[in-house]
């Protein structure tokens, strides 16, 4: 390991304390200045580095997003990491991957930035870097036909839910099938895909797209759109929350729930959040527009009107309160 590698792994170990230059040399067995010329790099490279007489250096996560971090933060094994400062969209990487893997493990694509973000009916799903949450992950089929889609995006939006109530001490709501809400404004959407298996026939494999304004100011969406977003950063910043921490938080309390999903123990939560139980809707599947009182959301995910019509997908496009 190069010495600017070991330092930093030992600042990531030490989170949130600080250590002179003298106890870095001996940890480490490099020479001080060794030590000052890795710090020097460090910070060229954008880590944050505090430093305070007689105290030593101190790493700082200063909302920059970092692999490092999410990993230091994380209780879940066997996560195959990766973060880009920029990229098209990350569940179009996703997909592009899952077809040259061979790994069982779950595959996680974070970026700061996406040019070709999407959300669900192709919609462009605005990603201005530095503020936002963009991350998708990748889930292979182990076990047969155990990949549900609508099952598994309702797992999110509650593992989000989970996050913000664990971190931010709030509740949310959840609009059917994928869209987190925080005082009624979106600040959450989700996007599940499937790559289709065409010798069996099955799912083989499913990319969850999360998309989440963390600290996304609101002038940076279009005007049409700003009445009904808004974002995490109030609660972000009073709480010190760093993306990199919400993230690994988001993803424990996916995983937690993804071990045994299928089961829906979770499905009552969900319901206790949907704001769309008991409403009359409206929804919008292609050209086709169904109008219907929720009765239910089931425990496969689906929408169950009171006339007894299911819905796996599907748009809630109006609801009356
Ligand atoms: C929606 O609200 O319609 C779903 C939005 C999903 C956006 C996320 S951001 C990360 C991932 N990459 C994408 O291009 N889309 C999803």
């Amino acid at each position: 390991m190069n010495t600017e590698k070991a330092v930093l792994n030992y600042f990531i170990q030490n989170l949130g304390n600080y250590t002179s230059g003298e106890e870095l040399s001996n940890q480490l067995n490099i020479s001080r200045t060794a030590v000052w010329k890795a710090v020097k790099q460090l910070k060229e490279q954008g880590y944050e580095i505090s430093s305070k007489t007689r105290k030593g250096y101190c790493l700082v996560d200063n909302g920059v997003l970092n692999t490092a971090f999410i990993n230091k933060y994380l209780h879940t094994d066997n996560l195959d990491l990766h973060v880009y400062e920029t990229i098209g969209s990350t569940n179009s990487e996703a997909k592009n991957i899952s077809s040259q893997r061979h790994s069982t493990e779950p595959l996680v694509i974070i970026s700061d930035q996406q040019t070709a973000g999407y959300g669900r009916y192709g919609r462009k799903f605005e990603s201005p870097k530095n503020t936002g949450i963009y991350m998708s992950i990748l889930l292979e089929n182990q076990h047969q036909n155990d990949l549900n889609p609508g099952l598994l995006t309702t797992a999110v939006a509650i593992a989000v839910s989970r996050t913000i109530k664990k971190l931010f001490h709030k509740d949310t709501e959840i609009k059917w099938v994928n869209d987190v809400l925080l005082d009624g404004k979106k600040i959450c959407g989700i996007l599940t895909e499937g790559v289709a298996n065409l010798e069996t026939q099955s799912i083989s494999q499913v990319i969850i797209g999360i998309g989440i304004n963390y600290t996304t100011p609101l002038e940076l969406f279009p005007a049409e759109l700003r009445e009904r977003v808004g974002s995490l950063k109030e609660l972000a910043e009073k709480y010190h929350v760093s993306r990199n921490m919400f993230i690994a938080c988001c993803l424990d309390e996916f995983f937690a729930i993804y071990r045994n999903y299928t089961s829906a123990d979770f499905m009552d939560e969900y319901r206790e959040l949907s704001v769309v139980i008991g409403k009359e809707v409206r929804i919008k599947q292609g050209n086709k527009i169904i109008t219907g009182v929720v009765s239910t959301i089931d425990d496969l995910g689906r929408i169950v009107l009171t006339d007894g019509q299911i819905f796996s997908s599907g748009e809630v496009t109006k609801i009356r309160y």
